[in-house]
């Protein structure tokens, strides 16, 4: 029964005690960040495990690449585990890293060298290691508009992978006008523009994340008519007409902080995924908070992550079987830290 495997797990995390580190990230379900040790967006969780020397067993629930990630950001005697593998993410699955070798080539020659590369977290090792050793660096959505303001201070271009929403909204934000950004199509392995190549300076990666691209301007449509009073605040992993439209957006941990400081009373549309957005509800019952999207928004790989798969991974360290270590070889570790830590030192 459900009480039976909480249990289980309270009894195998005391038994641990500090050899045992859980972080969890905001989307992971209910059942599941009850139990973690901190819960954090992915910059928080790759700076809280960084900052881990203690726990011998970190049991990552979050996705693959932030387990990768807490992998590389931690000592050698430190195991990392994902306790569903197909706890994948779409959007970093879109950037291949084959695809991305023979991009860039391309790119140098449209170009020559003024181009740096910039991956959102949200991206495989190989990815991050390839940015590394072009001197770019990682950057996540409570980040990005400081990273792309460094990586403009190195080279005139930047070229931003994989979501293509995030690198546009930040860049636009920073003053950049949509004519001087264009999408890099990784199947055709083209620019798309009408514009003289020489007046880009964004080169976005194909790539969006299909729980914030579930978002659209005719729901923000529907509530300015319906609820006229209701402030929409999205993540910027949304479109840029929806981010447009809204009233405010920032990463997952700006969308918190706004709601906790928010008035009683205050109302809210907020658009970024449905776990987080529940947990929202429930927490503020003195404010009116809805899903800017009324079929919800699960992310399907987060929810891969539930209490049984929690259990499943924590008695097999308990076992000494030790299952779904996440580990990444040492060159991509070498060359992924290089762009980690551009962003650490930063963030
Ligand atoms: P943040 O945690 O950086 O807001 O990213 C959102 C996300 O989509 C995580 O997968
Ligand atoms: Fe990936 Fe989007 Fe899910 Fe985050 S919410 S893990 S970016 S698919």
């Amino acid at each position: 029964s459900t009480e039976e495997m909480e249990q289980r797990v309270r009894t195998i995390k005391k038994q641990l005690g500090t050899k045992l580190f859980i972080p969890g990230h905001h989307y992971q379900k209910d059942e599941v960040i009850q139990f973690a040790d901190a819960s954090g967006d992915s910059l928080q969780l790759a700076q809280l495990c960084a900052a881990n020397h203690e726990a011998e067993h970190i049991v990552f629930c979050g996705v693959h690449f932030m387990a990768e990630t807490a992998d590389m950001l931690t000592t050698n005697q430190q195991a990392v585990y994902l306790p569903d593998m197909r706890a994948g993410c779409s959007m970093a699955d879109m950037a291949d890293i084959y695809q991305t070798e023979a991009a860039w080539p391309i790119l140098q020659r449209l170009f020559g060298d003024t181009i740096i590369p910039l991956t959102y977290v949200n991206s495989t090792a190989a990815i991050k290691a390839f940015v590394g050793k072009h001197d770019g660096a990682c950057v996540t959505s409570s980040n990005a508009k400081k990273m792309v303001e460094w990586a403009f201070t190195e080279k005139e271009r930047i070229f931003f992978l994989p979501d293509q929403h995030l690198g546009r909204n930040t860049a636009f934000d920073l003053g950049i006008p949509l004519e001087q950004m264009a999408v890099w199509n990784p199947h055709s392995q083209t620019l798309e523009t009408n514009e003289p190549v020489e007046n880009i300076r964004v080169i976005l990666w194909q790539g969006h994340c299909s729980v914030h691209e579930g978002f659209t301007t005719a729901q923000i449509d529907h509530i300015r008519a319906t609820e006229p009073t209701m402030r929409v605040i999205v993540h910027p992993e949304c479109s840029r007409e929806v981010v447009a439209a809204s009233d405010d957006n920032g990463s997952t941990k700006y969308i918190i902080d706004t709601i906790a400081q928010a008035p009683s009373g205050s109302r809210w549309a907020i658009g970024t995924e449905m776990n987080l957005v529940n947990r929202l509800i429930q927490q503020y019952p003195d404010k009116h908070i809805i899903s800017l999207n009324p079929y919800l928004c699960p992310c399907l790989t987060m929810n891969r992550i539930d209490l049984a798969h929690l259990l499943w991974s924590l008695e097999s360290i308990i076992e000494g079987k030790p299952q779904n270590q996440i580990t990444v070889d040492e060159a991509t570790t070498q060359l992924a830290s290089l762009a980690l830590q551009r962003m650490l030192k930063r963030a």
